[in-house]
């Protein structure tokens, strides 16, 4: 029985209407990334950082999932093989479209910590650098995302998997931001059939055996339906 791998970046909800960050318009075309994802910006404007945050908690509450969130639950539900699904994404699409499983290698809007303790909690739809972490007091407590120059969350696990997968699929994803953007080259490496679903060639097209161009929405469910007939 075949192992899935699947990494998803922002192509995947912007049929959401979610923005995504390089693309004309995006979201590093309106906020310096220095400013508001990094761990300087937030010691520099811990105010500006929640703000920026705060909106996109708030878009994303609001939401919903399209039908390439869909199809991948989908596929989690009925392969009859391991299956891991990685997402870039801090929002929560993929869990509102139902899939169980879902590592957020970049952490997530809907997670709050504290910067002084490492305390975590579920985050208030409004943060502010005035609240104070429930367990250490400290008015330090920011989104649980991961920032430029901090480590993803669960390599370890990601890696394992990477090293073993049958079929790796990234979608909607630019290849811009490591360590995400090797995935394709280590899982080609280790002998998996690779696939890029993505609306345009990427940073890493080459790394991939097979590229699919077109929608999420259009692309990923036709993709599903042919790896559960197979
Ligand atoms: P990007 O904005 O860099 O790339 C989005 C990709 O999705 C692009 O290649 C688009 O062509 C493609 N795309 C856009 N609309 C699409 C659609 N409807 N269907 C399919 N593809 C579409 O977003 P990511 O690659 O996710 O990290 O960015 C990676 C990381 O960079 C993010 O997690 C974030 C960002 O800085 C941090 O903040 C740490």
């Amino acid at each position: 029985m075949s192992k899935i791998v699947i990494l998803t970046g922002a192509g995947i909800s912007a049929e959401s209407g979610l923005g995504t960050f390089r693309d004309e318009d995006g979201l590093w075309a309106k906020h310096a990334i220095e400013d508001v994802a990094t761990p300087e910006g937030f010691s520099r404007n811990p105010a500006l950082v929640h703000e920026f945050y705060n909106a996109r908690r708030a878009q994303a509450a609001e939401a919903s999932p399209n039908a390439a969130h869909v199809a991948l639950a989908r596929l989690e539900a009925e392969h009859q093989g391991q299956f891991l699904l990685v997402t870039q994404n801090v929002d929560a699409l993929h869990e509102k479209a139902g899939s169980l499983r879902v590592i957020h290698l970049h952490g997530e809007l809907a997670g709050a910590m504290c910067n002084a303790c490492d305390d975590k909690w579920v985050a208030p739809l409004v943060m502010s650098p005035e609240d104070e972490c429930g367990f250490c007091g400290a008015k330090a407590t920011r989104p649980d995302v991961v920032w430029f120059g901090e480590i993803p969350y669960a390599m370890d696990a990601i890696d394992a998997a990477l090293s073993e997968a049958d079929i790796f699929a990234a979608i909607g994803t630019s290849g811009q931001v490591y360590p995400a953007a090797n995935f394709g080259y280590i899982a080609r490496n280790s002998g998996a059939h690779t696939i890029e679903l993505n609306l345009e060639t990427s940073g890493v097209s080459n790394d991939f055996a097979e590229t699919r161009r077109g929608k999420a929405s259009e692309i990923v469910p036709a993709w599903v339906e042919e790896i559960l007939d197979k």
